[in-house]
């Protein structure tokens, strides 16, 4: 998994480049052009919620993971956590058995779920991510999902 992160992380840092040279293009993106998920319908849901709703399922309400059908990595004191872009990347786009959430989770919210993470079940990761930092790396809204 370590080298399939090393290598959608170099697509992570290319688009960083590239949303540097291109300005806020994408963050003018139309945000009402994916309606089917509801997530422009809604004030934006707070960290825990988004947690509650779009995680626990698989992470469990305490963030130790599971090992069963298939393996949920514990974000309870997971370092993996302490660069705050890996977990924006890994809910934008999904990895493996998680899916992705960019086009239905909006930028607040992903940033809000990623402090929540970073910061309760004993990890205490003092740097906060933006809804900005999300925008950077999120992209357009893909059309189809
Ligand atoms: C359908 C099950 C599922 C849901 C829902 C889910 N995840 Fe995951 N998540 C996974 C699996 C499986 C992995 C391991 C992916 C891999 O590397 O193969 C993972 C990996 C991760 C990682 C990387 C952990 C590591 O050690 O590399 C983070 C961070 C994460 N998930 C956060 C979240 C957050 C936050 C949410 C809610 C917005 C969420 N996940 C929702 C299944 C899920």
């Amino acid at each position: 998994m370590k080298h399939r992160f090393e290598r959608r992380a170099g697509v992570w840092l290319a688009s960083l480049a590239c949303s540097a040279l291109m300005g806020t293009a994408w963050a003018d993106a139309d945000p009402g052009s994916d309606q089917r998920t509801g997530m422009h319908d809604r004030e934006p849901l707070a960290g825990d919620v988004v947690y509650q709703q779009y995680c626990q399922a698989c992470h469990m309400a305490d963030a130790k993971g599971a090992a069963g059908a298939g393996l949920f990595p514990a974000l309870a004191g997971n370092p993996l956590l302490a660069a705050a872009g890996y977990p924006v990347y890994v809910i934008l786009y999904g990895q493996g058995g998680m899916p992705w959430f960019n086009g239905m989770l909006k930028d607040e919210e992903i940033a809000a779920v990623v402090n929540y993470v970073r910061s309760h079940f004993g990890n205490q990761f003092p740097d906060p991510v933006s809804a900005a930092d999300v925008a950077q790396m999120r992209g357009p809204v893909p059309v189809e999902q």
